[in-house]
């Protein structure tokens, strides 16, 4: 599964640099994380980044969050390494870390069908902020920030060296559904939340940035409300960014996390 959605990355990665040189009229819009802006320092200091391509967020001192579609399946496996602690990847300040264990969510089939998230556990603990998960639907609504190190835009073959964001506004379940299943994507309202600009695109994540959170601004605090799991190219205004539903999965997720018996 890691494979297929790498190399349906680098299909697309290449068929947008092949046509660059023969804009069509029709193309979608290029505006750059797609319309985003630099994170700053310290602003983020939850996010990783996997070796495979993918990002993910530190939700305790032992486990990453990351989309199921970035992961193998559940078992042991020393051959994650995760960069953390710094959004500048080329950092001296980026501290590296291997995996220990993945947990993949047990129904995950395909990113269409819902249950893409999985959980790493690295090889040991780490002293980094961690981010909250939500204990509710409240929180899955308004204005939403997408960050990860993936294309500025569909096509770009590059991922970034610095950490990006861009505030993407919530689009309902109802909207969403009605937009992919009309175009033959099944949609299933209760594992995905979307966001993105309906009416201009050009704001939303892009390949190298599954995996990596979807947040909602609380007081001081952000909460991941979702994970980067798919969409229809990048920026498209007719095609909203889906994510899995934290909210739907945040029970699992601590279960899983406290299954675990040793501490270290
Ligand atoms: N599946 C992609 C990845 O592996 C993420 C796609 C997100 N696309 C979007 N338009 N929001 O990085």
């Amino acid at each position: 599964m890691r494979a297929f959605t790498l190399v349906i990355g680098v299909m697309v990665g290449l068929a947008g640099f092949g046509s660059a040189a023969h804009a069509r009229p029709d193309e979608p819009p290029r505006t750059e994380i797609v319309g985003g802006a630099l994170a700053g320092g310290s602003e983020f200091p939850f996010v990783v980044r996997l070796n495979n391509g993918c990002a993910g967020t530190l939700i305790s001192s032992r486990y990453v969050l990351t989309a199921a579609h970035c992961a193998s399946r559940t078992g042991a496996t020393s051959s994650y390494v995760v960069t953390m602690g710094s959004p500048d990847l080329g950092s001296a300040k980026a501290l590296e870390v291997r995996s220990e264990r993945v947990r993949r969510a047990p129904g995950f089939t395909d990113v269409t069908r819902g249950d893409d998230w999985a959980l790493i556990r690295l090889a040991h603990t780490v002293d980094l902020p961690v981010v909250a998960l939500p204990t509710g639907t409240g929180l899955d609504g308004g204005a939403l920030t997408v960050i990860g190190w993936g294309a500025l835009r569909e096509g770009a073959l590059t991922q970034q060296r610095h950490l990006r964001k861009v505030q993407v506004p919530y689009v309902g379940d109802g909207t969403c559904g009605n937009l992919f299943r009309s175009k033959g994507y099944p949609f299933v309202a209760s594992d995905m939340i979307c966001a993105g600009d309906l009416r201009n695109g050009g704001r939303d994540a892009c390949q190298g940035d599954s995996g990596g959170p979807l947040l909602r601004r609380d007081g001081a605090r952000w909460v991941q409300v979702g994970i980067v799991s798919w969409g229809v190219g990048c920026g498209r205004a007719a095609y909203p960014g889906v994510y899995t539903q934290v909210s739907r999965f945040a029970a699992d997720i601590r279960a899983a996390i406290e299954e675990q018996p040793a501490r270290d």
